[in-house]
């Protein structure tokens, strides 16, 4: 287990083990990989950041995370690997993150991108992304970067 602090000083539990926190969590986060490069989303708000999002009901994680990268950047994945999970201790609620490796088959222009701005293909993701403004708070706390390495180690 690795305990660390986000952005927000919150309070985040990451682990590789087998769902550690919940066997159903409510959020999925999506680490894509297309043609060499990785495939993030603009949100319009947050910035660029991994796609990902809410477990909508009647649905498993599994579906949330292939809809999601879909619906954010018109990537259609085409392997999907457990990663890890993650708890933030917010101020309000707590969030349980599955965290998935996807490699993707083919990116599909879409007519909406909800509520991001489609995606964005990087060759690397910048060392100093914690000072970047035009990233967001989610890829700036250790699950980036543990998450990162095991699937360099295991995948890339
Ligand atoms: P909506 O309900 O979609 O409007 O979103 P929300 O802002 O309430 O966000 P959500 O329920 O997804 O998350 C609640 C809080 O948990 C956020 O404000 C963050 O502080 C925290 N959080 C959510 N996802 C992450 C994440 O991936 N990493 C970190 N470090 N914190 C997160």
């Amino acid at each position: 287990m690795n305990v660390f602090k986000d952005y927000y000083n919150n309070t985040v539990q990451l682990s590789f083990l087998d769902h550690p926190f919940s066997k159903n969590p409510k959020h999925v986060w999506v680490i894509c990989r297309y043609k060499d490069k990785w495939l993030l989303t603009d949100h319009k708000e947050r910035g660029m950041e991994f796609p990902g999002g809410k477990v909508e009901s009647g649905e498993a994680a599994e579906q949330a995370a292939v809809r999601e990268v879909m619906e954010e950047t018109g990537a259609t994945v085409n392997k999907l690997h457990y990663i890890g999970q993650y708890k933030v201790d917010g101020r309000h609620e707590t969030v349980i993150k599955n965290v998935y490796y996807a490699e993707v088959q083919e990116l599909t222009l879409q007519s909406t991108y909800y509520e991001t701005k489609g995606p964005v293909l990087l060759k690397k993701i910048p060392e100093n992304v914690k000072n970047k403004s035009n990233f967001s708070f989610i890829m700036k706390d250790a699950v980036l970067e543990s998450c990162m390495l095991r699937i360099k180690k295991l995948y890339v």
